[in-house]
């Protein structure tokens, strides 16, 4: 196999080409050779070309990376993906065709998804916007494949986390300085299609393939909007990063920027899954004094204590006779919280989440997806005398201009989202990893799309 070394340099310069494990460097470079260090051992490449030797094997992602990537530009691609046919019906994997991106597209190659509660809910038909036949999936990393006409934020190579919520910078909700919720293609990605109208995912029969949340990575390539991607630093594992496109940025970012915690604060959170438990981390790295996890399942018990809570709180077991959790809890922090979270989508919850905050100044962050039709409802007087009911999408987080810092606070350990790796899968086993999200011992499921 022939590498040209125009083409691998960059990726070189980038860390994006790995031996065992570990970024290659290159220790200089001319016009047309150049030293590079391999396994600890210089090696010189005199010739335009490097030819891969048995050594080079073993680099992970040179050849999908930099050289199959450029054969397929411009022409459609046959991979596997899993297909929603139908609600309530297990995904069926099979091959089918990605075109290639139009202008302002990028087409990614998917190498890590995980599974969210939103890809279950909208699989088992409950959505009231959910669409089939679709390629679910929305909380993925990979390396982009190819860019459409006028793409300037990401490039061939690049590795990049797939984003639901949009940025573009331009729009009056990115313009407002108040909202991480983009305009520039909700209409679209919410009908399963590109921002053209029209989707770049066929199956062997010829029929269209609906988008689903503007990323769709449950197939090995996508093609996402330009505003829908965010490029990385390519040294962050894109297994552990996957987790960023939603559930761990979702939590986090609730704390850290939604309610904008400060030191001191006491701080509940009901529901101990990736999202709230990442509540608990943003919580803990801003200072809060007090960090109680609400949940009704005691095997989050010691996860909400390795994330930072201070206390748990199990309302089926904890309570007094006659005793209300919102009672409890305003026993234990002094006449309520500062900031309360529901990382549940049980409306009822998310009452006794508000009902818990101290009068005059506590606020409630609803994170949690309810079911459809569901309401919300409290007394007035609740919010009269001073509690703030608020919501959370994504966070609050800007994709675009916003993820290179938590990647960066993951880096730095501050973030922890390994931890949330508890099960690993073949992306065949897909409907497997769904059933992992009914069993209290799993958090995330991390699917390996080269399996
Ligand atoms: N707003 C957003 O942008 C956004 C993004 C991602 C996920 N979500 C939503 O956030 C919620 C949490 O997601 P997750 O992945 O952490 O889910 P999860 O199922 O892993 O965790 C939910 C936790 O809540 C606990 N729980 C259930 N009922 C409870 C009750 N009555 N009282 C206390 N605890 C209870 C469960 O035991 C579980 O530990 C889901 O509704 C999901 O759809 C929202
Ligand atoms: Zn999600
Ligand atoms: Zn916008």
């Amino acid at each position: 196999m022939r590498l040209s070394l125009p083409r691998i340099i960059p990726a070189l310069k980038n860390g994006a080409i790995l031996f065992r494990g570990k970024p290659l460097t290159i220790n200089k470079s001319l016009h047309n050779h150049s030293t590079v260090v391999l396994g600890g051992k210089p090696h010189i490449f005199s010739k335009a070309h490097l030819y891969c030797s048995p050594t080079f094997t073993q680099v992970k992602g040179l050849h999908q990376n930099h050289y199959n990537m450029s054969s397929t530009q411009g022409k459609p691609i046959t991979c596997t993906a899993a297909v929603a046919y139908a609600a309530g019906k297990p995904l069926t994997v099979e091959q089918i065709v990605v075109d290639p991106p139009k202008a302002h597209e990028v087409r990614i190659k998917i190498e890590y998804t995980a599974v969210c509660h939103t890809d279950a809910y909208t699989l088992s038909g409950i959505d009231p916007e959910g669409a089939f036949p679709s390629i679910l999936g929305h909380e993925g990393s990979g390396i982009v494949e190819s860019v459409g006409e006028g793409v300037t934020n990401v490039k061939v190579g690049d590795h990049v986390i797939a984003l639901y919520t949009a940025e573009c910078g331009k729009c009056k909700f990115c313009k407002s300085g108040k909202t991480n919720l983009c305009g520039s293609v909700r209409a679209t990605q919410g009908k399963g299609v590109m921002p053209d109208g029209t989707s770049r995912f066929h199956n062997q029969k010829g029929e269209p393939l609906l988008h689903f949340m503007g990323c769709s990575t449950f197939s090995q390539y996508t093609v996402v909007a330009d505003v829908s991607v965010v490029a990385v630093d390519p040294k962050a594992p894109l297994d552990s990063i996957s987790l960023l496109g939603c559930g761990v940025t979702t939590g986090y970012g609730a704390a850290i920027k939604t309610a904008n915690v400060q030191k001191g604060d006491t701080v509940a959170v009901f529901g101990a899954g990736t999202v709230g438990l990442s509540v608990v981390q943003g919580a803990k790295s801003r200072g809060a004094s007090k960090i109680i996890v609400v949940d009704i399942n005691n095997d989050k018990k010691q996860w909400s204590f390795d994330f930072g809570a201070t206390d748990f709180v199990n309302p089926k077991e904890d309570l007094k006779e006659g005793e209300t959790i919102v009672q409890k809890l305003i026993e234990m922090t002094d006449g309520g919280l500062e900031y309360t979270f529901d990382c549940t989508g049980n409306v009822k919850v998310m009452r006794d989440a508000l009902e818990a905050c101290h009068k005059g100044w506590g606020e409630s962050i609803i994170i949690g997806v309810a079911g459809a039709g569901e309401e919300i409802s409290t007394r007035p007087f609740q919010l009269v005398t001073g509690r703030v009911w608020k919501g959370s999408a994504f966070g609050g987080i800007k994709g675009r201009s916003e993820m290179g810092g938590l990647i960066e606070d993951y880096q730095n350990g501050k973030l922890k989202v390994d931890e949330f790796i508890t099960h690993r899968r073949p992306f065949t086993e897909i409907n497997d990893a769904f059933e992992d999200l009914h069993h209290g011992d799993c958090l995330r499921t991390v699917l390996d799309l080269a399996k």
